[in-house]
């Protein structure tokens, strides 16, 4: 497997476009409701999807203009970050994950938050968030933290 490069690797694509991978890999056995998130079509959101060579969709996340409680105003939230399990550890989550903040900073936010899982916090460290709140669980997914970020300035 080769990995990622290119510029074109990473591109805004449709809520439509991101739910087969948030269904596969965050909602498994769960139904496609599941995979419709509150404010996936508001005109601020972002739907981010990476593509591998092929021009395969590997890696999706998506950002809310949406506060953390206790955050700063102009905040914003990433949810649904998943990567094929066929491509896990070839960069793509991070390129997803890098454009995201890039966004988050384009756009004048003030700070890139998310409800992290336990498995992946080791992934958001990686890229700069760090744990601000007490475990958390999510009903049928499992113990999460709140993950925090300042954005690059614009
Ligand atoms: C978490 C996830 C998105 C990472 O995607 P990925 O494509 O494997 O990530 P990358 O290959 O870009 O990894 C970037 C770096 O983070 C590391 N990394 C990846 N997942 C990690 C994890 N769970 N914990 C610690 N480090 C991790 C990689 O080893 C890599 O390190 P390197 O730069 O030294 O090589 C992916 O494993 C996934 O979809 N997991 C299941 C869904 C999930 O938990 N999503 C997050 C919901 S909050």
């Amino acid at each position: 497997m080769d990995a990622p490069t290119g510029d074109d690797l990473i591109r805004r694509i449709s809520a439509e476009e991101v739910r087969a991978l948030r269904q596969t890999v965050l909602r498994p056995g769960q139904g496609p409701e599941s995979c419709v998130y509150p404010g996936d079509d508001l005109p601020d959101t972002v739907h981010l999807g990476a593509f591998d060579d092929a021009g395969r969709l590997v890696g999706v996340a998506s950002l809310y203009r949406e506060d953390r409680t206790g955050g700063p105003a102009g905040g914003w939230r990433l949810r649904g970050m998943a990567t094929d399990p066929d491509v896990r550890g070839a960069g793509y989550g991070a390129a997803v994950l890098a454009a995201s903040i890039s966004h988050a900073g384009a756009v004048g936010g003030s700070e890139l938050w998310c409800n992290a899982r336990m498995p992946a916090v080791g992934f958001y460290r990686r890229a700069g968030f760090e744990v601000v709140s007490d475990e958390f669980e999510v009903e049928g997914i499992g113990p999460h933290v709140v993950m925090v970020r300042p954005t690059p300035p614009r």
